[in-house]
């Protein structure tokens, strides 16, 4: 196959400032000058493994303004193929207004902008890409027909459908069942689990084996559940008993972009062939290193940067 990872998802402009509380309703407070980073959930991952050597490409949406400017020589630089990166005249490049707190923290209010028009029909016209590739890796940061239409292209030409259920949303079941894996945090873990109407879903959140092994009967063919500095439990397609794995130790900087470093390091394994709990190994591991630096695609690690495993 041509392609390692083609990610179907956001791109946004990424404006962080540093606080050292969060301001509640009707309160002002000061932070530190303002970065802008490339960042978007989706192009943070496409970045992510191309930094790692693997062949990346990115289905999205950006804007005809600066910001847009600003992400394709960001995903330019790192080599993803943009060939599928459609400008929308007339409307702003996605924004995430990002506030990090003194742990590395972060909270997100993501304005989607031109990620909110990617639908079915640039699918469609990434339909050639997309049977090229091993894996296509998918959130939720742009509309659930364009994620689902690209499982389903995926799932139809052979490729591994990998998604990252980020922002948590309720997905159909056909979508879940093409998932191999579903890559969620606790929290999204438990989220998940309390929408599910089916018995057989409900388990203590304090106990993600029980979380993993619960999450893979609502239907996944494999499930990730990230943990943080606490690792990874990974239940396979067999269904057999979830194996935990663990993160290295890292000082947090700015957590911004961990989750997209891991995914994407996962799908890079699994492209090259790795069994999902070796894939998830070396994941933990650039998670990890996103962890140790500011902003999202500007903390990526090269393989050589990849801290030694926990
Ligand atoms: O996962 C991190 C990303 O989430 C940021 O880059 C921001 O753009 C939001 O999409
Ligand atoms: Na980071």
């Amino acid at each position: 196959r041509d392609w390692d990872v083609v990610v179907v998802g956001s791109a946004n402009a990424d404006l962080v400032v540093g606080v050292d509380r969060r301001p509640g309703p009707g309160e002002t407070v000061l932070g530190s000058d303002l970065a802008t980073h490339p960042g978007g959930k989706g192009a943070n991952q496409a970045v992510a493994v191309a930094r790692l050597g693997g062949r990346a490409a990115l289905v999205g949406r950006i804007g005809d303004d600066g910001h847009g400017a600003l992400l394709r020589d960001a995903l330019a630089a790192d080599g993803v193929d943009l060939a599928q990166l459609t400008t929308t005249p007339g409307v702003p490049t996605g924004v995430a207004m990002i506030t990090v707190g003194p742990d590395g923290d972060n909270s997100i209010v993501v304005s989607p902008g031109a990620n909110a028009r990617l639908g079915p029909a640039d699918v469609a016209a990434a339909r050639d890409l997309i049977a090229a590739a091993s894996v296509v890796s998918l959130q939720l940061e742009v509309p659930l027909p364009a994620v689902e239409a690209a499982a389903h292209a995926a799932a139809g030409t052979g490729g591994r459908v990998v998604l990252n259920l980020s922002p948590p949303a309720p997905v159909p079941a056909d979508l879940l069942a093409l998932c191999d894996p579903l890559v969620v945090n606790e929290h999204e873990a438990a989220r998940l689990l309390d929408e599910d109407a089916r018995p057989a879903g409900h388990a203590d959140s304090a106990d993600p084996a029980g979380l993993a092994a619960a999450l893979a009967r609502t239907g996944p063919r494999s499930v990730v559940i990230t943990l943080g500095a606490d690792g990874v439990v990974v239940t396979d397609a067999a269904h057999a008993a979830p194996v935990r794995v663990a993160s290295p130790r890292v000082k947090a900087v700015d957590t911004t972009g961990a989750g997209d470093a891991f995914t994407a390091a996962l799908c890079l394994r699994l492209a090259r062939g790795d069994a999902l709990p070796d894939a998830a190994r070396y994941a933990a591991r650039a998670g990890a290193a996103a962890v140790r630096a500011h902003g999202a695609q500007s903390s990526f690690p090269t393989a050589d940067e990849l801290p030694e495993p926990g």
